[in-house]
């Protein structure tokens, strides 16, 4: 391109992955050069197996558990090798296989990937679930603090998608999911390194569905409201509301299987959210204080 001329984006047209691929059904729609889209389908255990990363406790390793009773091989892989171990115990023979990955390991997260693949089939379905939560104040602020969260859980998870996303959009189907927080709706107290960091990957997945849907493969964020589990250890107590890692488990399933892009839960905690996000400044900050 030469100097003054001015580069025009077509971003209505259907990245070129996409087209010919089983998300994409020939039709009439003549913004998308005679296409149109379907929705991308819900991964099923006859397509391959399950990725949960962070499985080894709470959420993920409920979720884990639910999905090998559910009739999915999955792979669960967590930094506590420990509690992967019980987790994979529980599971009739053979349904979960434990992968020891730090996901802040970029090499270590690319390698995986293909193992999983070798020793168990096609990822179909990745639930990115892995995170640490790390409270902080005006007065505590710190760099440390910020980069751990950010560190893992939004570049963590971005070292996963892209392990994952190519062999996604190859194969022009699959699910990926990312926990992310209710969190992320607005500025909560002494949340901020954690809301930065999943607030990265609400926006990240929001972008990404543009590209995803049209090439067969789901994206969707998954918000819990408050979970009974570890990463609560340093929290006040008692939180209203709380809900056991298992129902929140039977929540996140239910909502892999729709096409909703935000998988929320409990349904009192995110209407509460939902007023809260939709408050003016005033209000908001005079009821949170
Ligand atoms: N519980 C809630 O109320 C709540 C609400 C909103 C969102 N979430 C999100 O839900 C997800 C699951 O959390 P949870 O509540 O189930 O907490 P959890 O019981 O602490 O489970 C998180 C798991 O991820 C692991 N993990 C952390 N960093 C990792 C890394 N770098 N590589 C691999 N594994 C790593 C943790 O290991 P360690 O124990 O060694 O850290 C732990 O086993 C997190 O992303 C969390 O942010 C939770």
């Amino acid at each position: 391109m030469g100097k003054g001329d001015t580069e025009v984006f077509d971003f209505s047209a259907p990245p070129r992955y996409a087209q010919g691929c089983r998300g994409f059904k020939e039709g009439s729609d003549p913004k998308n050069g005679g296409k149109t889209m379907t929705k991308p389908r819900t991964a099923t255990p006859r397509d391959g197996c399950a990725w949960v990363t962070g499985a080894a406790s709470g959420m993920g390793a409920a979720l884990a558990l639910l999905l090998a009773r559910n009739g999915w091989t999955v792979a669960a892989s967590d930094r506590r090798e420990d509690g992967l171990a019980r987790v994979v115990a529980q599971a009739s023979p053979g349904r979960i296989q434990a992968f020891a990955l730090d996901i802040t390991d970029a090499a270590a997260v690319a390698g995986i990937v293909p193992t999983i693949e070798e020793r168990m089939g096609p990822v179909a379905l990745a639930v990115l679930n892995a995170g640490i939560l790390e409270l902080m104040t005006a007065e505590t602020f710190s760099v440390a603090v910020v980069r751990a969260q950010v560190e893992t859980n939004l570049m963590g998870t971005v070292h996963c998608i892209e392990a994952v996303l190519p062999r996604l959009l190859l194969r022009g189907r699959g699910q990926l999911a990312l926990t992310a927080s209710m969190g992320t709706y607005r500025g909560l107290p002494r949340m901020g390194a954690y809301g930065a960091s999943k607030a990265g990957l609400v926006s990240l997945a929001e972008s990404l569905k543009f590209d995803l849907d049209p090439a067969g493969v789901r994206i969707q964020v998954i918000n819990p409201g408050v979970v009974r589990t570890p990463i609560l250890a340093d929290c006040p107590s008692p939180i209203p509301y709380q809900i056991s890692a298992e129902t929140a488990a039977r929540r996140i399933v239910a909502g892999l299987g729709t096409h909703h892009f935000e998988i929320s839960f409990p349904r009192p905690v995110v209407l509460a959210a939902k007023v809260l996000r939709a408050l003016p400044d005033w209000l908001y900050y005079r009821l949170l204080h």
